[in-house]
């Protein structure tokens, strides 16, 4: 993606988009994240990137989640959500939430994390940073809802490189898949 035949991004549902287009939000840079939820004793992940600090005073972070996701629908229940950063020494997070493992309710049951301080959401002991955030605010956006929230605890690990999305051979552009990267041009 995008091929020089002017191939289409399916996006899912009824959403597709032209390759120039598509292959414009591919370069938009973002970092890659694990998001993460908790409905009672459910503990679940999901790859995040997406996401973007959207105000100085106060603070306030900003996920896009899409409507469908089993998350959203955690998220519109408790009102909170974890972001667990990926750095580059713990880029088998996001390997791990890209896989069909992955895929199934509880799906942190192989992973080692913690429950965070106040909002007692999952925050992962790999991640390079995590932190704990209450949404304040839902704005919808297309098949997305921009989570916009308070973040009230942070948890720093060691230091690490942010991974970002042009470090990944895929990206994420919605809907139910990834496509892949295009570096062809790009120097070393
Ligand atoms: C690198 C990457 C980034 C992603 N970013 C987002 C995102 O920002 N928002 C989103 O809704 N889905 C995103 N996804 C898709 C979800 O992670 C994926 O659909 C996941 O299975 C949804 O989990 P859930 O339905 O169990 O909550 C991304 C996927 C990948 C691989």
């Amino acid at each position: 993606m995008p091929s020089k035949g002017g191939m289409r991004a399916g996006l899912g549902g009824n959403c597709e988009m032209d390759s120039d287009l598509a292959a414009f939000m591919a370069l938009l840079t973002t970092g890659i994240y694990v998001l993460t939820v908790a409905d009672g004793q459910h503990h679940h992940g999901m790859s995040s990137s997406w996401v973007t600090q959207v105000s100085g005073e106060p603070p306030l972070l900003m996920a896009a989640v899409d409507r469908e996701h089993f998350s959203a629908n955690v998220i519109a229940r408790t009102g909170v959500f974890g972001l667990n950063l990926v750095g580059h020494r713990s880029r088998h997070l996001e390997d791990y939430f890209l896989s069909p493992a992955s895929r199934r309710p509880d799906n942190l049951q192989q992973m080692r994390y913690e429950m965070s301080p106040r909002l007692n959401v999952p925050w992962l002991k790999e991640a390079a940073a995590s932190v704990e955030a209450r949404v304040v605010d839902c704005v919808a956006a297309g098949d997305h809802h921009l989570l916009i929230a308070s973040p009230v605890g942070t948890r720093i690990n060691e230091a690490d490189r942010p991974l970002t999305s042009l470090d990944l051979d895929y990206v994420y552009l919605g809907g139910k898949t990834v496509i892949r990267r295009d570096r062809s041009g790009w120097q070393a």
